[in-house]
């Protein structure tokens, strides 16, 4: 069935990334698109600084863009996605739910009660808490919201592992691209023949992030998982394409090179086994060359959706193993994670 949708933050660098993937999605139909007051009422052409690959959609091209309110938006919208700056998200998301679905990249809503963070391979069952959310608020809508870009490449790695394994503990170190920071995040001089060792809250987000998508929903809250981990986040000179470095200290002794892989590569999830267009067939690629993963030529993988593992190895520490990850932050990060939060809800709850 096609639903409508509308993107708020719709010129922004997850917004753009928002009308690429859902023009390109026939379960789709773009009926709003909504920004800030400097460009509300123009078309969206006019507006938008576009810094995609593929030319802006013919459909949105002179489509008008309106206010961010919901009282500007169609009332037949199905999905509202959100790409909001983080100051803004907390009130105008709440507005937005009393009418609508909202799917969220914010972060001030992922670790509230009742509002469901999910990555669809990795919690689906956490979707339970839109019900009460709605319940509690009196809303006719919810926000469901997907994790931070980083969060959500690891997490998808370290699932099949803690599925299967117990972690003593994890550590991450991460090289960010810098459109995870948006258009105007970064400038050039700051970035060129540079590295920035750090990402303002961002090695908190994956800390946290990470052990709530892991835990089990009790209620309205979730029972986060418990294993110690470490992040350290650094942003690179790459345009797309988060790079991490992963290493994992098992409680087991037997654990292998090849137990790892396997798990890995095996991996699917509910989207997988309901066949959902915007799922890749595997959530992780795992790959053998000595080089590789590279974020230039491995962000891609599935349409972006799918996160490329590779140097799989030994650590020098006790049943302890490390690996290399890249996810592409827009898409598998972003914008696709809540398209694929959508196109879950749209099948089972819809
Ligand atoms: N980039 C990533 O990889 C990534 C990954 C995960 C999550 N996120 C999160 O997604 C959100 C958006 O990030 P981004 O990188 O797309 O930011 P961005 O490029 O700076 O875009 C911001 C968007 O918000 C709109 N906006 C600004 N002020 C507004 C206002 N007062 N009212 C309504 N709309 C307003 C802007 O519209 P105008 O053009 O009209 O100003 C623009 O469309 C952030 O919360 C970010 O943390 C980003």
């Amino acid at each position: 069935m096609v639903r409508n949708v509308c993107v708020l933050g719709a010129t922004g660098m997850v917004g753009q990334r928002f009308i690429q993937l859902l023009s390109q999605i026939p379960d789709f139909n773009i009926v709003d698109i909504a920004a800030s007051s400097k460009s509300a009422g123009k078309r969206y052409e006019d507006a938008v600084n576009w810094h995609q690959t593929t030319p802006i959609p013919d459909e949105i091209r002179d489509m008008k863009i309106v206010n961010t309110d919901p009282d500007e938006v169609s009332d037949d919208v199905d999905f509202v996605f959100a790409s909001l700056p983080a100051g803004l998200a907390e009130p105008v998301e709440a507005a937005f739910a009393e009418k609508f679905i909202v799917a969220s990249n914010a972060s001030v809503n992922r670790m509230k009660e009742n509002i469901p963070l999910v990555i669809p391979e990795v919690n689906p069952e956490h979707l339970e808490m839109m019900e009460t959310q709605k319940d509690v608020n009196g809303w006719e809508g919810c926000i469901v919201t997907n994790p931070n870009c980083s969060t959500i490449a690891l997490t998808l790695t370290l699932k099949p592992l803690f599925d299967k394994y117990t972690f003593k503990r994890v550590s991450v170190t991460t090289m960010q691209a810098v459109s995870g920071a948006g258009y105007n995040g970064v400038p050039s001089m700051g970035i060129l023949d540079n590295i920035i060792p750090y990402i303002g809250g961002e090695e908190e987000k994956m800390q946290s992030e990470t052990l709530h998508l892991l835990g089990k929903v009790n209620g309205g809250l979730v029972d986060k998982a418990n294993f110690p981990l470490s992040a350290s986040c650094n942003r690179v000179g790459v345009v797309d394409g988060h790079t991490e470095s992963v290493s994992i200290e098992f409680e087991e002794d037997d654990v292998t090179v090849e137990d790892i892989k396997s798990a890995m590569s095996g991996f699917v999830g509910l989207p997988q086994k309901e066949k959902l267009s915007f799922a890749p067939e595997k959530p992780v690629i795992v790959r053998d060359e000595e080089d590789r993963p590279q974020p230039r030529m491995d962000r891609d993988s599935g349409h972006g959706m799918s996160v490329t593992v590779g140097r799989v190895r030994e650590d020098v520490f006790e049943n302890s193993f490390k690996y290399t990850l890249v996810g592409h932050n827009t898409i598998r990060g972003a914008a696709g994670a809540s398209i694929l939060n959508a196109q879950l809800i749209s099948k089972l709850y819809l």
